[in-house]
């Protein structure tokens, strides 16, 4: 039996639904579409009529939006009417780490996922198919497979009936709808094969079958934690070489362009940084690490539990590198944080190597002025707490050096934020830091003034022709 999905209901507006969701319903008119969330604030800004007030930053996602909602795309709050309309629900909720109780700081927090599908269980009517969308612990779509099949009406009403289906999705942010229209691969896992050509069929409005994959359920879930544990251990491995190189007298950027002309290797994902954020390496890996250990694969478990602690060890190491080089203390010291997000043309902050680094130097007693073109000064309280309610503009005049608490201030201007400071720090490869008149920073800046580049894109050769001091991530040959 081919089963027509003609309404799909999406539950969760987050960074992976909405871009998801806008992308279906552009390619697939004929399939209307609802957006649902439980938070009545998210859904306001999904339909607030100016766009640059979309809850999430996204090359291209505006124009999609303007095209198709409120035609065949909706978002609202009416979750359990929705899902009643449904052939197809996708559940993209939040799964972060478990924070407590069983598995804390390793296992993810099935809650949300768990609470969708009981609400699916009850408002669903007639057949429908429930795709997981959010990555989720290999073995979850037997959770809520159980959960479904034990929530049958009285015996006069309608059967329902259930398939589950797991269609991790693979988009990265800030590509996400270059990544949604041409995926590398739509992966599709499952039992029932009437419910993969279902979901198959949607895709094939713009996905070539032959990157269309079927594969069986657990394989499907375990490939996406796969897919995540590989490129967070590429970037682990070229962060740890960055470290060796500094201390050898090498260059990264070398290093890089060497092995990745081995077409074996190949040359994406070898850029070395601050270490990795965002709401997924870590997550993921450490979901490996649980259920191996849970296995009893030990020595898997440390295999990629080792990929995360080198992750934390490098952006310590970075804050280090910072404090030793301003005369081993940055107490009252103002520095410029260039960068807040995870990484560029995105507002997330999720595991941004930022926190990390920015706290790290708040300990010490630095006074941080933040900068980011597209992460509000909100989230980035929500980060790192209370916001400085004096401005330290008058940076030179101040008088309680020695004492200082450290503290933070965001400001806008970029030109601003480096003003009297005594470092600047990159921290995201946003394109107009790489536009810096580096002239006109040298005489704002106090002396001796030093740069960070933790993102590599920078030309040493025309900081330095300023006068002023250069660290680049990875490039021994500035020690030299
Ligand atoms: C996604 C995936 O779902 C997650 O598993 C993956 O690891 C990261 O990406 P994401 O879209 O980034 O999550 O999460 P988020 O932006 O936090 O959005 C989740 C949304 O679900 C939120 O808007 C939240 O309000 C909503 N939600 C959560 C519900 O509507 N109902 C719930 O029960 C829980
Ligand atoms: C990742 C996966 O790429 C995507 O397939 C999955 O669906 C979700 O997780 P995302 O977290 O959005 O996507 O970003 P990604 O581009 O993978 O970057 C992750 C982190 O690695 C960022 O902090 C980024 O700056 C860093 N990174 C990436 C590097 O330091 N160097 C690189 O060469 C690439």
């Amino acid at each position: 039996m081919t089963f027509e999905i003609k309404n799909i209901c999406c539950i969760g507006a987050g960074y992976v639904g909405g871009p998801t969701m806008s992308v279906i319903a552009d390619k697939c008119p004929n399939i209307n579409i609802n957006v649902v969330d439980k938070s009545p604030e998210r859904i306001a800004l999904w339909n607030s009529s100016n766009l640059e007030l979309l809850p999430i930053y996204e090359p291209g996602l505006d124009k999609i939006i303007a095209r198709c909602r409120d035609k065949n795309l909706t978002f609202s709050t009416k979750i359990k009417e929705k899902i009643s309309a449904a052939d197809m629900i996708f559940i993209s909720v939040n799964t972060p780490t478990k924070t407590k109780g069983i598995g804390a700081g390793q296992a993810s927090d099935l809650k949300w996922v768990e609470a969708c599908a009981r609400e699916v269980a009850l408002s669903a009517k007639g057949h429908t198919i429930v795709v997981e969308k959010s990555t989720l612990p290999v073995k979850t779509a037997e959770v809520i497979k159980t959960i479904l099949e034990a929530s049958q009406p009285n015996s006069n009403e309608l059967k329902k009936t259930f398939d589950v289906l797991s269609n991790p999705e693979f988009l990265a942010e800030g590509s996400a709808i270059s990544d949604l229209e041409s995926p590398d691969r739509v992966l599709i896992g499952g039992e029932s094969n009437d419910a993969i050509i279902a979901l198959s069929n949607i895709y094939r409005n713009w996905v070539p079958t032959e990157k269309i994959l079927h594969t069986n359920i657990w394989s499907s879930e375990l490939s996406k934690l796969t897919a995540n544990a590989f490129l967070a251990q590429r970037i682990s491995s070229i962060n740890s070489i960055s470290a060796l190189c500094e201390s050898t007298g090498a260059d990264i950027r070398e290093v890089a362009r060497a092995i990745g002309l081995d077409s074996r290797i190949g040359s994406k994902f070898l850029n070395c940084g601050p270490g990795f954020g965002g709401s997924c390496f870590k997550k993921d890996i450490l979901n490996l690490v649980y259920l191996s250990r849970y296995y009893n694969l030990n020595e898997v478990a440390d295999f990629w539990e080792s990929v995360v602690k080198l992750n934390n060890w490098h952006q310590h190491r970075l804050s280090e590198l910072i404090i030793q080089n301003l005369f081993k203390t940055v107490c009252g010291k103002k520095i410029c944080i260039l960068g807040f997000a995870f990484k560029a043309n995105t507002n997330d902050t999720r595991e941004t190597a930022a926190i990390k680094i920015c706290k790290d130097l708040l300990e010490e007693g630095a006074f941080l002025c933040i900068n980011d073109p597209k992460v509000s000064k909100e989230q980035i309280h929500n980060d790192l707490g209370l916001e400085s309610l004096k401005s330290l503009t008058n940076y030179s005049k101040r008088d309680d050096f020695f004492n200082f608490e450290g503290q933070w201030i965001f400001e806008d201007s970029i030109y601003k934020a480096i003003e009297n400071s005594d470092a600047v720090v990159i921290l995201t490869e946003w394109d107009e830091y790489k536009k810096i008149n580096w002239s006109k920073v040298a005489k704002i800046m106090r002396k001796p003034s030093w740069i960070f580049d933790a993102r590599s894109i920078l030309e040493s050769k025309e900081i330095i022709s300023h006068g002023l001091l250069f660290w680049r991530i990875g490039d021994g040959s500035l020690n030299v």
